[in-house]
């Protein structure tokens, strides 16, 4: 494979899975994918399976990921949990800025650059989720609006852990996935973008995940493209078969 940057396969599985079924679903990949040296592989639970599902794969080459955070250490937040708190439980990301977690649950540009920030000063790698809706591509704004996730986003973040997830609001559970082609074009606008704000050696480093109705039978024309680092898969990552064949991708 001919990758400049360590492939990155991630699954988001989303308010989906009881501890026991994330529990067993590990042990079953772990059998599956530990035979990769050459990608990396992350899965994200809901946060009741953390504990368990860190302590399965302590030794393990699957990386253990989570959905979401709030950026204060401690303090009267009803219902959320911190950065800090996952401290020891083997998390190595964290997924910022989700589309599901601003449309749904109000997140914007500034906090989200608040949980980045957040999620860099406990030690783990954020997951910065960016993308545009379907009327704003249609309206051709697709890049203006990357452009502001990211400025806003990355504000004030000096770091070297950081992965960037291009999901277009229109692919993500619709089945409707982004051509190659549509995809690799903004992840090189990214790219350019990230050279501007960092440096152009920061930007070639840095991995881009492509995430939106990802599946066995689009992995390897996505992985193909030479910006497209890895995948955010949804739906496909909670059947393992399907998981492992994504896992399993070949350029
Ligand atoms: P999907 O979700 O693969 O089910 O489209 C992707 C995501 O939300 O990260």
């Amino acid at each position: 494979m001919n990758k400049k940057r360590l492939p990155l396969i991630a699954g988001n599985w989303k308010m989906y899975k009881i501890p026991i079924e994330a529990e067993n679903f590990v042990i079953e990949l772990d059998k599956k994918v530990s035979s990769f040296t050459d990608r990396e592989v992350l899965v994200c639970p809901t946060i009741i399976s953390i504990p368990r599902v860190s302590e399965i794969l302590r030794d393990s080459q699957i990386r253990v990921g989570v959905q979401n955070v709030f950026y204060e250490k401690e303090g009267p937040y009803t219902g959320e949990i911190s950065p800090w708190m996952l401290t020891g439980l083997n998390v190595s990301y964290v997924i910022c800025g989700h589309s599901e977690r601003r449309q749904i649950f109000g997140e914007n540009n500034k906090t989200i650059s608040l949980k980045i920030q957040s999620v860099i000063n406990c030690g783990m790698t954020p997951i910065f989720c960016i993308g545009e809706k379907s009327e704003e591509r249609e309206k051709g704004l697709t890049f203006s609006i990357i452009e502001q996730q990211l400025i806003q986003g990355l504000s004030g973040i000096q770091t070297h852990k950081l992965v960037i997830a291009y999901e277009p609001v229109w692919a993500i559970g619709t089945g409707k996935n982004a051509t190659p082609q549509q995809a690799q074009e903004v992840h090189s606008f990214i790219r350019k973008k990230l050279s501007e704000i960092y440096s152009k050696d920061f930007s070639e480093y840095i991995r881009i995940l492509y995430g939106g109705s990802v599946k066995p039978d689009n992995i390897d024309s996505l992985m193909a493209q030479p910006d497209i680092d890895g995948v955010l898969v949804g739906g496909a990552s909670l059947k393992i078969d399907s998981f492992a064949r994504i896992i399993d991708f070949k350029v």
